[in-house]
């Protein structure tokens, strides 16, 4: 196999991050300054990266279904579709997105500078249709008060968790992610009693231990979204960061798992707002609401800068 390099995937634990989505013009002209700026993007990330050898700057890019078929045309990833929507009481809805940027720093002056020189280069190709800044808030708690990201994979599970292999060749080493915006009614949940916020979470609050079977709902957050197949678990790396405004009232957590599959990522939405069974849904939806959906494949690093010069996206160009 050809020594392909993935996107930094892992690269997590950072205190901020920016979440940019933008949809780009139809226009040829345009597409073609998004294929540019892709080969230029590890130019970009060295430039302001290196002011702080110690900031632990990342970018994450991908596509959503329609724009790869416009950038890149065929051959396309396996599993690439747009977002699937999803309806119960709640409701997971699908919105515009034609290209992804997930920037992680330590430090957020180095996430805004490299969202800048992103957009700037892309200029009235794109329009910016969701941006976000996050933040880590007091040990990995997010605004409902629970640590959240306890159960990731690490080392090599996470890499089997989220890392395409041989099962679709010309697309090894990429990715696919799923990110959804949920803003909280917090004056809601925090009247709710702490016993009852944990057997919604599955998880103790203070202590972030998880509740015995016997205690934790078949509604349980992580009861819903622990899926197995064939007796094997499916796992999924989240990376989920607390957002707001005060002044407006807005208390949010922007949702961001990255999969092999985008199937197993699925399951869990399913479970969540549909319910398993039907009905039995995800109690944390009565209090956050996702107001974004999308679905993008992230390639790898190698497969990303020969799609620059407009190449088809094949395994021969791969082991170049
Ligand atoms: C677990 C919060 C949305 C998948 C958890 C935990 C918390 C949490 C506090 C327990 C600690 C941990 O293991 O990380 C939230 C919040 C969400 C949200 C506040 C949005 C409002 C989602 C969505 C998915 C998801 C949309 C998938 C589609 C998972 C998974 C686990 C988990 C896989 C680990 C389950 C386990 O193995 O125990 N989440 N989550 N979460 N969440 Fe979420």
């Amino acid at each position: 196999m050809p020594s392909i390099k993935s996107q930094p995937i892992d690269a997590r634990l950072t205190r901020s991050a920016i979440f940019l989505i933008a949809t780009i013009h139809p226009d040829g002209q345009n597409q073609k300054r998004v294929r540019k700026l892709c080969g230029d993007l590890s130019g970009l990330l060295r430039a302001v990266g290196f002011r702080d050898p110690n900031g632990e700057l990342s970018c994450v890019t991908g596509f959503g279904s329609d724009a790869w078929d416009r950038l890149f045309g065929i051959p396309k990833p396996r599993e690439l579709h747009p977002f699937r929507e999803f309806h119960g009481v709640h409701d997971a809805v699908a919105t515009p997105g034609d290209i992804l940027f997930h920037i992680r720093a330590a430090r957020m002056d180095l996430c805004f500078e490299l969202a800048s020189q992103i957009v700037q280069r892309l200029g009235d190709a794109i329009s910016i249709a969701d941006e976000v800044h996050g933040f880590s808030y007091f040990d990995q708690r997010d605004l409902l008060g629970f640590v959240d990201g306890t159960e990731n994979p690490t080392g090599e599970a996470a890499v089997e968790a989220t890392i395409i292999g041989e099962d679709d060749l010309d697309f090894q080493g990429g990715s696919y992610v799923i990110v959804q915006k949920y803003l909280h009614d917090l004056e809601k949940w925090n009247a709710l009693p702490v016993e009852e916020q944990e057997r919604i979470i599955g998880r103790k609050k203070l202590s972030d231990i998880e509740l015995d079977d016997d205690e934790k709902p078949s509604s349980a957050h992580n009861a819903l979204t622990t899926i197995v197949e064939n007796g094997e678990e499916l796992e999924i790396l989240r990376d989920n960061v607390p957002f707001g405004d005060v002044g407006k009232g807005e208390f949010g957590t922007y949702f961001i798992g990255y999969a092999r599959s985008p199937h197993r990522i699925e399951m869990m939405l399913e479970n969540m707002f549909v319910g398993k069974p039907p009905g039995n849904y995800d109690r944390l939806l009565d209090f956050s609401s996702a107001v974004t959906g999308g679905l993008f494949f992230v390639p790898s690093f190698t497969l990303l800068e020969t799609l620059v010069e407009g190449a088809p996206a094949t395994s021969e160009n791969l082991q170049e």
